[in-house]
């Protein structure tokens, strides 16, 4: 399988642990663990035994995640080591050789490598700043076929930092 340099996060390995000065990220200062968490939960890091968890998540953090939409519960949830695994994830289960992808840019291109590695034909929409960085749903319309298997945007845009706003959402959704 040929897999396109992933440019963004190859120069992030070459050199965003090394430079004095990183003015390139798009996440904001992390924080610490003291910060998040109390005391207690803390201490209670110091007894977690590090075997086999469950490979989807466990079932407490997929309960507090779920909580966070209405009538879902955890077997609605799967966790992922970073959006980069649920990314890699919906790539391979959902694209297979000769289906087409619209993908906005810019973007990060994870998704638009691994569709390209598997064969699948990627349709780009330029988002442009006289639109407010926001897709042109002309454009959209007319990239989407019978062929195609996914939509892949980024909402808040990364790098943009722009919000679609429920009106296109929702326009987006019934192309979809
Ligand atoms: C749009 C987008 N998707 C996915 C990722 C990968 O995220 P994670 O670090 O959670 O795997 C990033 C990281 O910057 C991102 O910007």
């Amino acid at each position: 399988m040929q897999i396109e340099e992933f440019t963004l996060e190859r120069i992030q390995s070459l050199y965003e642990n090394l430079v004095e000065f990183n003015l390139s990220d798009s996440g904001v200062h992390p924080y610490s663990l003291k910060e998040l968490l109390t005391p207690d939960q803390l201490l209670g890091l110091h007894e977690v035994e590090l075997g086999y968890g469950w490979t989807n998540g466990g079932v407490e953090l997929r309960d507090t995640i779920a909580r966070l939409y209405q009538g879902r519960d955890h077997d609605n949830v799967m966790v992922t080591n970073g959006s980069a695994e649920a990314n890699f994830i919906l790539v391979m289960t959902l694209l297979e050789p000769g289906d087409e992808l619209v993908l906005f840019v810019p973007n990060y291109l994870q998704i638009r490598g691994w569709a390209k590695a598997l064969g699948v034909t990627v349709k780009e929409i330029v988002l442009r700043e006289e639109l407010g960085w926001l897709p042109d749903l002309d454009e959209v319309r007319a990239a989407v076929t019978p062929k195609t298997r996914m939509i892949s945007l980024c909402n808040p845009n990364n790098p943009t930092g722009s919000l679609l706003p429920r009106e296109t959402m929702d326009a987006l959704v019934a192309i979809a």
